[in-house]
């Protein structure tokens, strides 16, 4: 296992469309591996692969609290097959915008058909916290970021507010 480095905002790997992959070899079960260890280690309950430059629809999820048992869930070409009509708003965060956080709208519920870690082919029901965190990544695999939800204004002033931060603390990775 490795420890990856997480790229930040604005980086440009973050803008990519990520590709499908094949199928889940050796290689993107390592990758899966060690974005569980990256995840887990930045406190982070989701990280998709565009987030580590790596240009494949790959993410990974652990929403179990801190001290318990993990759980985790790793996903390949994740597709959302079905979504709720009703519409929840809950607050985000980003591991590739620290510090940041807003309102994002999303349907409640999802439906998620997916590869797992052993290539084999899985569907999730997702509610609630599960639910907002896979939307989440999967935009991530599509180069969009939760504040690419959010108005023009508030997000220019989001953004403005990150790059000042950035320039304040010097390069990361
Ligand atoms: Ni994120």
């Amino acid at each position: 296992m490795a420890r990856l480095p997480i790229f930040i905002a604005p980086a440009p790997c973050l803008k990519v469309t990520a590709v499908a992959v094949d199928q889940v070899d050796v290689e993107i079960k390592q990758l899966m591996e060690d974005m569980l260890e990256t995840m887990h280690d930045a406190n982070g309950i989701g990280l998709a692969a565009p987030q580590v430059n790596k240009k494949v629809r790959v993410l990974v999820m652990d929403i179990a609290p801190k001290g318990e048992d993990p759980t985790p869930i790793c996903m390949a070409n994740p597709e959302i097959v079905w979504q709720s009509d009703v519409i929840g708003t809950n607050e985000e965060g980003c591991l590739s915008l620290p510090e940041l956080f807003a309102d994002v709208k999303r349907p409640e519920a999802v439906r998620i058909k997916y590869l797992d870690q052993n290539n084999d082919e899985q569907e999730l029901d997702a509610e609630g916290l599960l639910s907002t965190c896979v939307q989440h990544e999967i935009d991530h695999l599509d180069g969009k970021l939760f504040v690419d939800h959010i108005s023009g204004l508030k997000r220019r002033m989001i953004m403005r507010k990150l790059q000042k931060t950035r320039r304040d603390e010097g390069p990361t990775v």
